[in-house]
């Protein structure tokens, strides 16, 4: 079995069909909608839910005041005409609707919303890097870094300011919020013998996601290099989706136990102490993957009588493998002023060892790629004209 290039992530149905309305009459799998360029059956329900009139909708922030559960069954139409290019239903309860074009094409939007192709990938690819000033000040950069991000889960931004608390500034200038935590807002890993964390050592950093002790891990994290002048260190990043196909591939039933059995986590510091337990492997009812959380550093004891137990570990060696293959990495020196962004629901990071014979210092700060979605509708259009107007 071979493994998929890449993945269609989001809404996996069809579009509305697009012209002018034509016809409209009602059969009894529901209304059916002659458009120009083609015919959909609508089911009554959904119609009379996304009644676009102004007793339905709260017209001036544009959110749903109909609630489905007022009416004491099923909608019931036996009208429905086209009037002036707008489709008109009667109901049987006595509200009329009225859905004009742009309505429909509003909710071909709100269907599609933050849906895109994951491009699954490996060593040999390569990653979008992006120039500081150009994601500041040329939209069309600053479109393509978010547009890179949501298709590969990583991205790096070079030409950045290595004043410590610099990467701040610029998740603000790009109208991303940073997400505060019990351990602390903003991290400096840099050599600390009294640090909590494997990180703040010179060891090498096998790839992994951060938080894995969180149930809601921040899905964004920035890696934000202030200065480099270590031997050693190369960092480099490996894609869980494309980890977790090649897995599916080999052996469908690790998957399996991997997406079912809970394992613990824990990171804990002088002040703070995060515990949670959750299944290593998510997946959406499509089957596609939407998270893997691989931490071994923080991974805790599996009940020692679990059925699973066997199984699990047998999985958990080949997952590892696969994660730990070097055809799976792709490496780079991130050098004083890059930025690594990386979706940590997908992409895991790692360094190699390095020689503590200059100053490293990077800052890790958090986010959620929600907000990368957000600017990345606001800048292609998609978040315009969400339904009424
Ligand atoms: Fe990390
Ligand atoms: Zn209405």
């Amino acid at each position: 079995m071979s493994t998929p290039n890449e993945i269609a992530m989001g809404s996996s149905g069809k579009s509305l069909p697009a012209g002018a309305f034509v016809a409209a009459s009602w059969q009894p799998s529901g209304l059916e909608l002659q458009c120009v360029d083609g015919t959909a059956t609508l089911v009554a329900d959904w119609l009379r839910d996304n009644c676009p009139c102004a007793s339905c909708r709260i017209v001036q922030t544009d959110e749903r005041r109909w609630q489905p559960w007022s009416a004491t069954g099923p909608a019931e139409s036996h009208s429905a005409t086209i009037v002036d290019g707008e489709l008109v239903i009667e109901w049987s309860d006595g509200h009329a609707s009225t859905y004009s074009r742009a309505a429909f094409d509003g909710f071909n939007r709100a269907m599609h919303r933050n849906s895109y192709t994951a491009r699954l990938w490996r060593n040999g690819d390569d990653l979008g890097w992006f120039d500081h000033d150009a994601v500041l000040a040329d939209m069309s950069q600053r479109q393509a870094m978010f547009e890179t991000f949501q298709r590969d889960g990583v991205v790096i931004i070079s030409g950045s300011p290595t004043e410590p608390g610099a990467v701040i500034g610029f998740a603000k200038a790009i109208n991303v919020a940073l997400v505060d935590s019990q351990l602390g807002f903003i991290f400096d890993v840099k050599l600390d013998p009294t640090g909590y964390n494997i990180a703040y050592t010179a060891e090498g950093l096998p790839p992994h996601n951060d938080n894995a002790q969180r149930t809601h891990p921040p899905s964004g994290q920035v890696l934000a290099m202030l200065v480099n002048d270590a031997d050693g260190g190369e960092s480099f990043v490996v894609d869980g989706f494309s980890v977790l196909e090649q897995l599916r591939a080999i052996d469908p039933a690790a998957v399996e136990v991997l997406a079912r059995v809970s394992v613990g986590f824990r990171q804990y510091s002088k002040t703070a102490d995060g515990f949670t337990r959750a299944p290593l492997v998510a997946l959406d009812a499509a089957g596609r993957f939407t998270h893997l959380r691989f931490s071994n550093q923080l991974r805790q004891p599996l009940p020692f009588d679990h059925p699973d137990l066997e199984e699990w570990y047998r999985a958990y060696r080949l997952l590892g493998s696969i994660v730990t293959d070097p055809a799976n990495f792709v490496s780079f020196r991130l050098k004083a002023g890059d930025m690594l962004f990386v979706n940590g629901y997908r992409v895991m990071h790692a360094r190699h060892e390095y020689q503590p014979n200059g100053p490293r210092h990077l800052q890790d700060v958090y986010f959620d790629v929600d907000d990368f979605s957000a600017n990345l509708a606001l800048l292609t259009g998609q978040a315009t004209n969400a339904m009424v107007h």
